[in-house]
């Protein structure tokens, strides 16, 4: 790839691994063969991922030539607890991407890009920490560009941008307006804190003010019981967590989970 600044300046592009975000951590740890350890801004892409990961466990459908698979490696000097918001910074650089090519996503806490309510990206953000301190960050970002189909389970919940546009969308190019949003907004996070990207974050998102059912945590495996909340989701905090207030008035809010709207 060729990017202008800093990051995606090292790169590495792959035309099939398990995880772009493994790969990305191992870069970082300097445990690639004949790499040293990866740089702050360092980026890796594949054409495909055969163990492609999502949030919660999750896995990432990760066709050949389709989509876009990137993890960048950040090293930011932040005390580890100031890292949630980092996810809701990528989505707004997210969002910027894709208006870009023409469509309206719209944003719903804390990863997802959607558009019409079918998931378009997603953001897996992996924190490594040496004790009190951040050693890196693996930003992970998957993109459905060109898919024309999904498979059975993902058909009436995923979309992409040229089913979207009608058009195939240059990976290049995008990868390119990805990098520069993520510049300036990973700069905006870091030296701001997190108010201006969680107004921008807002700008993009239809979810508040809707009922939700909030899974705590995520869903969870057979035989455990999920915790749920039901309510409307009245807004983000000052850290980017997701408040809902519950018909019997209680307000609460949540640091992890998956919603429904
Ligand atoms: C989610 O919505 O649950 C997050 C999906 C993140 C997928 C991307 S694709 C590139 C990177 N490599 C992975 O294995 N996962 C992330």
């Amino acid at each position: 790839m060729t990017a202008p600044g800093w990051l995606g300046q090292v790169s590495i592009t792959l035309a099939e691994c398990g995880s772009t975000s493994d790969v990305a951590a191992s870069w970082a740890r300097g445990e690639l063969e004949g790499q040293g350890r990866a740089p702050h801004g360092a980026v890796v892409i594949a054409d495909a991922q055969t163990r492609g990961r999502g949030r919660l466990g999750r896995s990432w459908h990760s066709p050949p030539g389709e989509s876009l698979y990137f993890s960048a490696v950040l090293r930011p000097t932040l005390e580890p607890r100031r890292i949630p918001p980092l996810t809701l910074t990528a989505a707004v650089a997210l969002a910027e991407a894709v208006l870009e090519t023409g469509v309206t996503p719209e944003l719903k806490w804390p990863n997802d890009v959607l558009v019409g309510g079918r998931k378009l990206a997603g953001i897996l953000t992996e924190l490594v920490c040496a004790g009190q301190r951040i050693d890196f960050v693996v930003l992970g970002i998957g993109v459905n560009l060109n898919n024309e189909r999904f498979p059975p389970e993902l058909a009436a919940s995923a979309t992409s941008l040229g089913l979207v546009l009608g058009r195939r969308i240059e990976r290049e190019a995008f990868v390119r307006a990805l990098c520069e949003r993520l510049e300036v907004w990973y700069e905006r996070f870091t030296s701001a804190g997190p108010a201006p990207v969680i107004a921008a974050w807002k700008e993009h998102a239809r979810m508040l003010g809707g009922r939700v059912t909030v899974t705590l945590g995520g869903p969870k495996g057979p035989g455990q019981k999920a915790e749920t909340i039901t309510g409307v989701a009245e807004d983000l905090d000052a850290d980017g967590m997701l408040v809902v207030r519950a018909a019997d008035g209680h307000v609460m809010r949540v640091v992890a989970g998956e919603v429904a709207l």
